[in-house]
């Protein structure tokens, strides 16, 4: 794909323009970002959504999961995604016990994500359970995009992070959860580690865009993390993901040549002379 100039977009992408570009079968384009150079990256190769997703917690944070990430960890980091002002749709992720409790709760956080942070979406995790909180957001202006399938908030409920709803039973229900998400009023779905042909089903049966990640090519659009893009992670590939770049190393390799040039005492500012 060719690097598109921010500007080179007739208008920014709308929640409504994803549907538009699903009826259209023009494929979505979602990456993750968590801060304001990388969104700036992002939007000026073309993608079409940003997640700020709670993914944060583990490529940039250190944690061994999403759980710990917090609403100011997400506020905080989604005002950086927003200061890129991108023509990409920000969509912030809604963390671990930030909707669960109450729609009370759930609406205070999408409002500071919406408000302080600048994301024009939010995201959750969960189907018909979420259901109502869907609603009382989508009612209240917040637009939603849902997440089925390997929900990594849940990671210890499900027993750790494996495609689910491989059986008869498990997909039902899961079209019965995004049937769920779309009547409530959610703008798209994240289908994340399920079967192919599954997710080919839900992709054909909503009417809302369906994206992917480890959900096989029939879904509306793709989702990936940054960090697994470019090879930022360290030598682990998950294996829904795919790596376009080893930026880990080229990093790594100019970080020991500048300390290299500290300890031999050629070190100076400027343009660097290539050898
Ligand atoms: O947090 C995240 O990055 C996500 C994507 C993997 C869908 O939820």
């Amino acid at each position: 794909m060719s690097a598109m100039a921010p500007n080179d977009r007739a208008r920014a992408v709308t929640t409504t323009g994803l549907r538009s570009m699903k009826e259209a079968a023009r494929p979505i384009v979602m990456v993750t970002a968590y801060d304001t150079p990388s969104a700036r990256l992002a939007d000026e190769a073309g993608v079409d959504v940003i997640l700020v997703g709670d993914s944060l917690g583990m490529v940039v944070l250190g944690h061994a999961s999403t759980l710990p990430v917090t609403i100011d960890d997400m506020v905080r980091h989604t005002a950086a995604v927003a200061r890129a002002h991108t023509s990409a749709l920000v969509v912030a992720d809604m963390p671990f016990m930030t909707f669960q409790i109450s729609a009370e709760e759930a609406l205070r956080a999408a409002g500071r994500l919406l408000a302080e942070g600048g994301a024009a979406a939010v995201k959750l995790e969960g189907g018909t359970r979420v259901a109502p909180v869907v609603e009382r957001l989508a009612g209240a202006g917040v637009p939603v995009m849902g997440h089925v399938g390997l929900t990594p908030q849940s990671v210890h409920q499900l027993g750790g992070y494996r495609v689910q709803a491989k059986d008869d039973a498990g997909a039902e229900a899961l079209v019965a959860d995004c049937l769920a998400l779309q009547e409530a009023g959610a703008f798209a779905v994240v289908l994340e580690c399920i079967p192919a042909p599954l997710a080919a089903r839900v992709t054909a049966t909503l009417d809302i865009p369906t994206i992917g990640i480890g959900a096989g090519p029939a879904c509306d659009g793709q989702v990936q993390v940054f960090h697994d893009l470019l090879g930022l992670g360290g030598d682990f590939v998950p294996r829904h993901a795919r790596r376009y770049a080893d930026v880990g190393a080229v990093v790594r390799d100019a970080i020991a040549a500048y300390a290299d040039e500290v300890r031999d005492g050629t070190f100076a500012p400027g343009p660097r002379e290539e050898a």
